[in-house]
Parts: structure tokens; sequence; C-alpha cells
């Protein structure tokens, strides 16, 4: 899809008076102030953090861009045309952009600037999309958004309202950052934990939550509440780590899983159907499991930390650096009975 912007797209145009009248214009319920005020904490606390200061810093000094060119709904997401910048602009557009390293989740290309993150995360969107009810006109949570790849992706469907989490600052202010470039409608993000929200009982149509439920402690708490936040007949998109195997049971690490010290449970998919069929899901399918490797998940100039490969036992990629099953997918998907 291609689209031309004739206005320009200042950081505040993507304040959060728009993301609560988005809100209203959706019907929110009683919950909404409820939800203000734990966004307007959450804010206050960034003003006191140095990094977060950084970051709203950086969003602040955007030059103010007319992206005339979008391409949202590609492989790689485009914002804006390299011919429309000056140089002196695109080089500060590249330092702003490397100032918010690591970059995880794309790849985009920014004014020209190619933004090859560590994920191909294209890649999990094509085994994806083609099983995903319609987005158009659905009301839709991502949880665990990063810098918002896949909310890009989405925004081309026509949604209602598309609503990311992304807890770590990092990610919620590169999510800012491309959002104030690309100035689109109904596209929020919130720098929340999914446990944080207050109960918005029946408010979504299609709820994302890839790549999050391996940190969580409480799965069937956290996929209750899922259920929860869906209306009746709504979709859970569900992506997490699994381990092989035919039988009802997960793994807890006894430490780290590739070198994270946050990863507490990995299911069979067999133990995934359960767990959602406890919590009161119904319509299970399990889409697709694949194991990543580096064609996915790789270091490149945007990141500064370790990836796959520094994960991965030396002797045998089968295998994590702990001598665990090494890290592989599954793609589930449910609906609300
Ligand atoms: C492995 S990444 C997955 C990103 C993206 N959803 C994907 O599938 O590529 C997990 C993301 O979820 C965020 N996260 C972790 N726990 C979360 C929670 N309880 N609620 C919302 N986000 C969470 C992390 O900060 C991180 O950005």
């Amino acid at each position: 899809m291609h689209k031309t912007l004739t206005e320009t797209a200042p950081a505040a145009a993507l304040s959060e008076e728009i993301l609560w009248r988005d809100l209203a214009h959706a019907k929110a319920g009683a919950w909404l102030p409820e939800l203000q005020q734990i966004v307007v904490q959450r804010l206050e606390r960034h003003r006191r953090d140095r990094k977060c200061q950084l970051y709203a810093d950086l969003l602040a000094s955007l030059p103010a861009l007319q992206a005339e060119h979008l391409c949202l709904d590609a492989d790689r997401v485009e914002i804006g045309l390299d011919s429309q910048i000056s140089e002196a602009h695109k080089e500060e557009l590249q330092l702003a952009l490397f100032g918010l390293r690591p970059w995880r989740k794309g790849p985009f290309r920014i004014f020209g600037i190619d933004l090859d993150t560590e994920w191909v995360s294209w890649l999990k969107w094509q085994r994806l999309q083609p099983h995903l009810a319609p987005l158009r006109g659905r009301k839709v949570l991502d949880v665990g958004s990063s810098c918002g790849y896949y909310l890009f992706r989405m925004h081309s469907q026509n949604p209602a309202l598309l609503l990311g989490l992304e807890p770590y600052a990092t990610f919620y202010y590169q999510f800012r950052f491309l959002a104030a470039l690309a100035a689109r409608e109904r596209l929020h993000t919130l720098p929340l934990k999914f446990e944080e929200l207050p109960p918005m009982p029946g408010f979504f149509d299609t709820i994302f939550h890839m790549g999050v439920l391996y940190h969580v402690r409480s799965p069937l708490e956290t996929l209750t509440a899922l259920r929860n936040t869906l209306r009746r007949g709504g979709e859970l998109v569900l992506e997490t780590l699994v381990i092989p195997g035919d039988e009802d049971v997960a793994l807890t690490p006894r430490a780290r899983y590739a070198k994270m010290n946050n990863v507490f449970f990995l299911p069979t998919v067999k133990c995934l159907e359960c767990w959602l069929e406890r919590t009161g899901f119904t319509h299970i399918r399990c889409v697709d499991v694949t194991r990543t490797t580096a064609a996915e998940q790789r270091r490149t100039a945007w990141i500064q930390t370790e990836s796959l490969a520094d994960f991965l036992h030396p002797d045998d990629p089968l295998l994590t650096i702990e001598g665990y099953p090494a890290p592989r997918r599954a793609l589930m998907l449910a609906q609300v009975k």
C-alpha cells in the first residue's frame, strides 16, 4: 500500500490526547479513567529516568519531516523517501535511530536509511497472515509490540483501533519515533505490561500475544486475563517457545534458557492446547511450528548485543548453550467461547 502524506508529522501528533480520543471513539468502558491514571503515572516515572529522558529528547529533536511515501504492508516497512530529505537531515535521522539501538524487530527503510534489525520479522508474518481473521474494523491489541513492526503491517487492513503494549522503554520510544514519522491514525502503543492494564472486559476483537508467554510466571492466569479482554468469538493469536514431544508437559529451565534469565514455562504444543482449553478458548489450532535459525535472528549493525548464534550450543545447534532444546516457536490461533 503506497500513501502520500501532505501534512507534517510532529511527535506531538501522537500525543496521549489523541489516544484517549481514539479509545473514547472505540467505545472504551468505565475503565478508561483508571487506564489514563496508570499511563500518566508511568510517563511521570519516565520523566525522572535519564535513559527515557534521552529518548524523549531524541523524539523532540525530530526534524519536521513530511513523509511523502509510506509502504507499511511490505516485508521491509518503508517510511519516507531518500530523495525527500537533505543530506544533513538524513545524517541527523541516522544518528537518532542509532541512538535508539538495539533494533530487534523489522526491517525498515526510513527516508532511505536501511534499518536492518536483528529479526527478519516478515518471516513470522508470512507464516501467520494467511490464517488470521481479517482485521478490518476490528479493535486489536498487540501485547509485547516492540518497535511496532507488526502494528505497521496490520495498519493497511484498516482496523478500528491498533493498540500496542511495550513495557521496555527503548522499544517503546522506537515505536514513538517511527509513529511520529509515519503519522497514521488509530495507531498507538502504551508503555505497559499486559498484567498492568485494568480489566477491560470484552473490549478487543483480536489480541496478538507473540513472544511473551514464556516470560510470564503464571501463564494460565495471563491466558485467562487475555480471554476476559477479548469479546465472545474474538481471536487470540498466541506465539510462544515450545519443546518437542507428544505429552502434556512443560519445561521450566533451572536458571537461564538461551542466556535469558526470565524464561519460566516452555510447553509442548499439546500442553499449550490444554492450557488454552482450560482457560476458556475453543477452535484451537496450531498453524505453524518453526525452529529459529540464523536466517531469522542474527547480529546486525543495528544491535550492540548478542544474538542467536551466541545462545546455541557450540557443538550442537539443536541445543541451547545450557543444553535445552533449541528455540522453536509455535503459532496458535484460538477463539473465545
Ligand atoms: C521476544 S519480544 C516479541 C516481540 C514481538 N511480539 C514479536 O513477536 O516479534 C517480547 C516483547 O514483549 C515485551 N514484554 C515482555 N513481557 C511483557 C508483558 N508482560 N506484557 C507486555 N509486553 C511484554 C518485551 O519488552 C519485548 O519487547
